[in-house]
């Protein structure tokens, strides 16, 4: 299976080389240099917000988030779990909580506690032990070992970087594949692309969800009932804020709003390519029902903002390992509404 992918991709590549002229391509984004407007905003004392691609899908924190609650030394539980955690042990980055340890096999040493010396933050912290992980970061669960292989190889040369460099999480990703030796790649790698794969995410269209506020990375529903209008934007945010933000419980899934109509015209281009050579139709490559197969990542049921990042990122050259060479020409000529209706249908179809 897996060298039947190798040589699908490979295929592909040199054809898509042939097809692709390489010149006239537009230069790849320079290294650190900010998208307009940039973090902070506020320039030139204009009271007009600062232009940013795609906020609703980098969520990058435009002020300082609001503080988490205090440890008081309270003992939080869960569901279904005999485990009980203060919120200084759930906030450990050394040493994460592991609320439900029969969901996944044994941690492997780097994913439960990374690899200190070498730079290593522990995986679990940020993709939760099981490897759904929350919308800032990314879903390895379906993922394959050899995808995952390439994308750590990819972070690890620089081929591989956010669009927004004020998405500082993404550089520290690429920092801790610096850090990993080829064998604790390939036990990460083992162990994500064994972990089962389960819904994670429901897309609800309307035109009023409720008002959301940037914690830092990601979005949560604010206090209260108030709602704001949608707009042209995507917005996930856990369902249940206090199991996700307070207590990081890898069980709680996501709901991701989206205008009125966005999913009909998501299938449209995901299904068809949109008619009149926007795009092709992604199962091409991503498979029938979009579930992934080797070097071709899952797509369905995945977070709507994390791939609308990818899509973007791919646009603007931010991503540049061998497969994107495969995607490049794929989202050449998709607009921010388009990026937006594909990742909602996406997000909106059974993963398993
Ligand atoms: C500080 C949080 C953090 C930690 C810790 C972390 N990651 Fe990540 N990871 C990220 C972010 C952020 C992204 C990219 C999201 C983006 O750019 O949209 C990512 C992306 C990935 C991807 C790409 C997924 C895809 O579908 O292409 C893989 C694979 C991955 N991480 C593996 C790991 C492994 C293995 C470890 C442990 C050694 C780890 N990560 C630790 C934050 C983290
Ligand atoms: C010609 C084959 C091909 C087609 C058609 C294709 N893709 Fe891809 N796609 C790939 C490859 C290969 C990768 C892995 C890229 C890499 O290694 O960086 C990928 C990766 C992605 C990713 C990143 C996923 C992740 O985990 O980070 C997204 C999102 C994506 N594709 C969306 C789409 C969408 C949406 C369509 C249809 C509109 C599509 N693709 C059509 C080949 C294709």
């Amino acid at each position: 299976m897996q060298n039947r992918a190798r040589v699908i991709v490979l295929g592909l590549l040199s054809l898509s080389l042939l097809l692709i002229p390489a010149i006239g391509r537009p230069a790849p984004q320079g290294e650190g240099q900010a998208p307009q407007g940039g973090q902070g905003g506020g320039q030139g004392g204009q009271n007009k917000p600062p232009a940013h691609p795609l906020a609703w899908a980098y969520a990058v924190p435009l002020e300082k988030p609001p503080a988490e609650p205090e440890d008081d030394g309270r003992v939080y539980h869960l569901p279904d779990t005999n485990a009980a955690f203060t919120l200084k042990q759930i906030r450990s980055n050394t040493d994460p909580v592991d609320w439900y340890p029969g969901d996944h096999p044994t941690m492997p040493n780097v994913v439960a506690h990374g690899d200190r010396p070498n730079g290593v933050q522990s995986c679990s912290f940020c993709h939760f032990p099981n490897g759904k992980g929350r919308p800032e970061n990314g879903n390895l669960t379906g993922l394959s070992y050899d995808y995952i292989i390439q994308q750590l190889t990819d972070f690890k040369n620089g081929a591989r970087r956010s669009f927004d460099p004020g998405k500082v999480n993404t550089s520290r990703m690429a920092g801790f594949a610096k850090g990993m030796s080829d064998e604790e790649m390939a036990t990460v790698a083992k162990y994500f692309s064994s972990m089962k794969v389960t819904p994670w995410v429901k897309v609800v269209e309307t035109e009023n969800p409720p008002k959301v506020i940037n914690v830092g990375g990601y979005f949560i529903t604010a206090e209260g009932h108030d709602t704001e209008p949608i707009g042209n934007r995507l917005l996930e945010v856990p369902v249940d804020t206090e199991k996700t933000f307070m207590l990081r419980d890898p069980r709680s899934p996501f709901v991701a709003y989206v205008p009125p109509g966005t999913l009909k015209k998501g299938e449209m281009l995901v299904t068809k390519g949109g008619g009149d050579g926007k795009t092709v139709a992604c199962a091409a490559c991503h498979g029938e029902g979009l579930k992934g197969n080797g070097y071709f990542p899952p797509l369905a049921g995945r977070s709507a903002s994390y791939l609308a990042r990818q899509l973007y990122d791919f646009q603007h050259f931010s991503r540049t390992g061998p497969g994107s060479q495969l995607m490049q020409p794929i989202v050449e000529k998709l607009s921010e509404d388009d990026i937006l209706a594909i990742t909602a249908y996406l997000a909106s179809l059974p993963p398993q």
